[in-house]
């Protein structure tokens, strides 16, 4: 069935799911929004924003222009944490995503205001307006998620799911050899998202690191012409200069936009439950420890994605932007 087919069926029986992320734009972040805006399978209800790639008044910034620029300042976004729960904030990681988050290109000042309240208040409040039907999908640290689990642990029964780009199961991490950024840069709230008793899903580097955009594939994605591409085409020159450096990458890793990858086809992604636990402390902060034989007792609270179709993902992608 071809793409608008399916959103005209989709709005039809209006099967899309209700969706919050909650990001901090970020290249790969920007790239993820536009591939859950341009995807009939969700309803982007709300973005929240974090701290993170790039300060927290920056991703508030980055957010909205990004949805201005796909015509969408109809979602409400909401500011939240400056910093982690306990430490202060990391600094800006402008060798990866540029000095703003989004590689060093100027959009427009966005006209669009940000919701009145912090992001934790809002997301207690998309949650209970809701009950079961909102999945969070989260793209970066996990403040803002832990903070509305404080001020309403209910939540945690009211959600469809949670979805989270972030951790390193069973392959080394990208912030430490064990660890992962989103989970490394505020371990404590990610304590607490996992510890909570939601269906919690992680989509980790084990396999967003087998996804990898390189020059001909992002060639063929420019190629559209499209505002989004040309966008995306304007963005990455900084990512694929990081991953170069780091990786000896001709190319990057698709982080964010393969957890929205999962929501829209979960049958990509090869999963495993397992008890997961992070570790917040010393040499392997942010460690997302996975019990894999159930030496600690404790039942499985995460669903791993632990194998991908890779190939299936990058197809997705390209189908869902250049249409
Ligand atoms: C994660 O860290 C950030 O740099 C990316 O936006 C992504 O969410 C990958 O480890
Ligand atoms: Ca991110």
């Amino acid at each position: 069935m071809d793409g608008l087919l399916f959103y005209e069926k989709s709005k039809e029986a209006n099967l899309a799911q209700p969706v919050l992320v909650d990001t901090d734009p970020g290249i790969d972040d920007a790239m993820a929004i536009l591939l859950a805006l341009r995807s009939p399978e969700l309803e982007v209800r709300a973005l929240t924003t974090v701290h993170g790639n790039a300060d927290v008044l920056q991703t508030a910034r980055n957010a909205r222009q990004i949805l201005e620029l796909a015509e969408r300042s109809d979602i409400p976004v909401a500011m939240g944490a400056a910093q982690p729960l306990v430490r202060p904030f990391a600094g800006v990681v402008d060798y990866v995503h540029g000095a703003n988050g989004l590689g060093n290109v100027s959009l427009p000042a966005p006209k669009m205001p940000l919701v009145n309240m912090p992001a934790a208040c809002f997301i207690v409040e998309q949650v209970m307006a809701a009950p079961g039907e909102l999945t969070i999908l989260t793209l970066g640290p996990l403040t803002n998620l832990a903070l509305a689990l404080h001020l309403k642990p209910e939540i945690a029964h009211l959600v469809r799911g949670v979805v989270l780009m972030g951790g390193a199961a069973f392959c080394e991490g990208n912030v430490s050899p064990v660890a992962e950024a989103n989970i490394y840069h505020d371990p404590e709230a990610a304590r607490m998202v996992f510890e909570a008793p939601w269906p919690l899903t992680m989509v980790g580097l084990d396999v967003t690191k087998k996804v990898v955009m390189d020059k001909p594939y992002l060639a063929e994605l420019q190629q559209a012409g499209n505002r989004f591409t040309q966008f995306i085409a304007s963005i990455i020159p900084c990512y694929i200069a990081y991953h170069n450096a780091r990786y000896q990458l001709d190319g990057f890793h698709v982080h964010d936009p393969s957890a929205v990858a999962y929501l829209i086809r979960p049958e990509l992604f090869r999963t495993q439950e397992y008890y997961v636990q992070v570790e917040t402390q010393g040499s392997c902060q942010g460690y997302t420890v996975v019990d894999r034989l159930g030496l600690y007792g404790q039942k499985p609270n995460v669903k791993v994605c632990v194998d991908v179709d890779a190939e299936g993902v990058l197809t997705l992608y390209k189908q869902r932007l250049t249409c």
